[in-house]
């Protein structure tokens, strides 16, 4: 396989900047890695399904720079993004004698991202990590911008630090065997993008969906690279989500909601957030910030993305007051009121609340 960057997007946090290196072939190649510190030992976390298909790849490429690599395997699902999986990182990096150079590789999804990240800012205090995202919407978000964390039965990310990689890594190659339900929810967060921030984005995702959904190299390249640079543009400026970073959350208070009330893992966190995009838009309508010719046109693209774009059931009596329940715990809510992000206008997003009788409208109208 030959290397073949396609292109680097830069996040500017001052000493704290990376670079995301987007291209095919990139993961056994010990060239995309040469920029990193020595140290003597790296540890790559990865889980059971990613490791057998690429650790050995990452493994040789890392071999000329470190004299050990280790390889830590997670169990794999959502529902494992926990304080008892963490500790098993926490456990391997003792037993092998890491010390505070040792460099973690994190090779996987989001889970594996946002565990491994925390796990690198916790252990010794902090050690650097490198993020090497194998799906679609580790590629377009979790893998860049420093959030890290695990899950807490009573809310999804609840625990977490912001800590830095110090370099992302997308290899486009490792998208070839994501499965399809995988694709279609990394593409939620592709869409995200568009209505938020790029209009000319968004009309460039509607026309090339069949493109992204048959894997073309090319689009997808786009597609990660666009999504690198609006997150990138993003926490630039707000880092630590004081205001502006919260526009990434588009659809996620709805979605979060969504991926409690059935439990980790029953829906994808891409389809959450997918449906919760339609959510958020039609609540964004009913506030007169935009017209339903534009909810119409954003849920059939996240329907023809393959995402679901009709809420579950949550309760089988107040299925409207679960999920307010659920929403009350999001990380946005301030004193007792969940704040929304919604679409202002195209391309514009604002965060705010809303009446509970309102958000019940739309929960009823949008959920079978
Ligand atoms: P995931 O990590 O669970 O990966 C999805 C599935 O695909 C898993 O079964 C995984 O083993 C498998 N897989 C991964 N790469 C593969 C490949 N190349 N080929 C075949 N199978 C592969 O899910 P995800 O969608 O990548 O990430 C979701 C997580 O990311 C959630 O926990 C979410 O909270 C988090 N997230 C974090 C941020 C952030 O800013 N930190 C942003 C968005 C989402
Ligand atoms: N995915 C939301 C964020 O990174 O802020």
């Amino acid at each position: 396989m030959t290397l073949s960057t396609l292109c680097t997007v830069s996040i500017a946090l001052g000493e704290r900047s990376y670079p995301i290196t987007i291209g095919t072939g990139l993961l056994g190649q010990s060239a995309t890695f040469a920029a990193l510190p020595s140290a003597a030992t790296a540890v790559i976390v990865s889980n059971t399904t990613v490791a057998p298909l690429y650790a050995r790849q990452l493994q040789h490429a890392l071999a000329s720079k470190y004299k050990s690599v280790h390889l830590v395997t997670l169990p794999d699902g959502e529902e494992y993004k926990t304080w008892q999986t963490l500790n098993q990182i926490f456990d391997a990096l003792l037993q092998n004698n890491s010390d505070r150079k040792t460099v973690l590789f994190a090779l996987g999804g989001g889970v594996v991202g946002d565990m491994t990240g925390f796990a690198a800012a916790s252990y010794m205090r902090g050690v650097p990590f490198v993020q090497v995202p194998t799906t679609l919407l580790a590629q377009v978000d979790s893998s860049v911008g420093g959030k890290t964390g695990i899950n807490h039965p009573m809310g999804k990310n609840m625990i977490g630090a912001f800590y830095q990689p110090l370099q992302v890594v997308c290899d486009l190659d490792t998208l070839k065997t994501l499965p399809g339900r995988e694709l279609s929810a990394g593409l939620a967060e592709v869409i995200k993008y568009g209505p938020i921030a790029d209009l000319e984005f968004l009309d460039w995702i509607e026309v090339n969906m069949d493109r992204l959904l048959a894997r073309d190299v090319q689009a997808l390249a786009h597609a990660v690279q666009r999504s690198c640079e609006i997150k990138a543009w993003v926490v630039g400026q707000d880092e630590r989500e004081a205001g502006l970073r919260a526009i990434l959350n588009f659809g996620h208070t709805f979605g979060h909601a969504i991926e409690a009330g059935l439990g980790y893992g029953a829906w994808l966190h891409g389809e959450a957030v997918g449906c919760g995009m339609v959510m958020a838009a039609h609540l964004s309508q009913r506030l007169g910030l935009i017209d339903m010719a534009f909810v119409q046109r954003l849920t059939a693209m996240i329907d023809k993305a393959g995402l679901p774009v009709v809420g579950p059931q949550l309760h089988t009596q107040d299925n409207a007051g679960r999920y307010l329940e659920l929403m009350g715990v999001d990380k946005k809510a301030e004193g007792g009121e969940i704040r929304f992000v919604l679409i202002d206008g195209p391309a514009r997003a604002t965060m705010r609340g809303a009446p509970d009788a309102l958000v019940r409208e739309v929960i009823d109208a949008c959920c079978i």
